[in-house]
């Protein structure tokens, strides 16, 4: 049988009091309704890194970085084969500890899909727009399809509207997305091998 396919989802929000975690937790129940894929949550909390401040870029390092966080965080990347981003928009962009994980690691990311979870004024499709160029650079597959939520759903969530509510909405569209990124992430496992 073939190896399941990890799928890590990234909170891209640290903040107290984030929306972050609720479409993250979204997300993650509809993966679990896949075959085939292994999911794991990846809270940018949980890896609490540095702004960087290495003398070598991550992609012409001659030695591993030594920051444990930075260790633990390369590790989780390296052995993904997916991902998808949960972004929140911060004057327009995304958000600093988001671009700060990104930029700690090099070819780790390479050749693997992403796709996208935002929410805002602009359905956070200007953080967006931002971050495929970034993960292109990383030598990512940003795929088509992805996951916008306008700032009615974050003010609905911290009016009381349950979280089983909240996205029920979204369920088609994020399925699509998954089933792209699924789909996307086992054609580059051969691209890896
Ligand atoms: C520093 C900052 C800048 C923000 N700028 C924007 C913005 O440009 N566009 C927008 O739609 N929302 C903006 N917001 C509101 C966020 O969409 C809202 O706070 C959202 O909950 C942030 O995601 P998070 O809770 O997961 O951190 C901003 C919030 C913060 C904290």
């Amino acid at each position: 049988m073939a190896e399941p396919l990890k799928i890590k989802v990234i909170v891209g929000s640290t903040r107290e009091g984030r929306f972050a975690e609720k479409p993250a937790r979204w997300i993650t129940a509809l993966l679990g309704k896949k075959e085939g894929v292994e999911i794991e949550v990846l809270d940018l909390r949980d890896y609490p890194m540095p702004f960087f401040n290495e003398t070598e870029t991550p992609s012409y390092k001659t030695k591993p970085y030594t920051d444990p966080a930075v260790v633990k965080w390369t590790a989780k990347v390296a052995e993904a084969d997916g991902f998808v981003i949960i972004a929140p928009e911060y004057n327009h962009g995304y958000s600093a500890v988001l671009k700060n994980a990104l930029d700690y690691v090099g070819s780790e990311w390479n050749n693997k899909a992403v796709g996208f979870v935002s929410y805002g004024s602009a359905m956070g499709a200007r953080a967006i727009e931002q971050l495929r160029s970034v993960v292109i650079e990383l030598g990512m597959a940003p795929i088509k399809y992805s996951v916008h939520m306008p700032f009615d759903v974050i003010m609905a969530s911290s009016q009381g509207t349950p979280e089983a509510e909240l996205f029920t909405s979204y369920d088609e569209r994020a399925n699509g997305m998954l089933d792209q990124l699924i789909s996307w992430s086992k054609a580059l496992t051969s691209l890896r091998s």
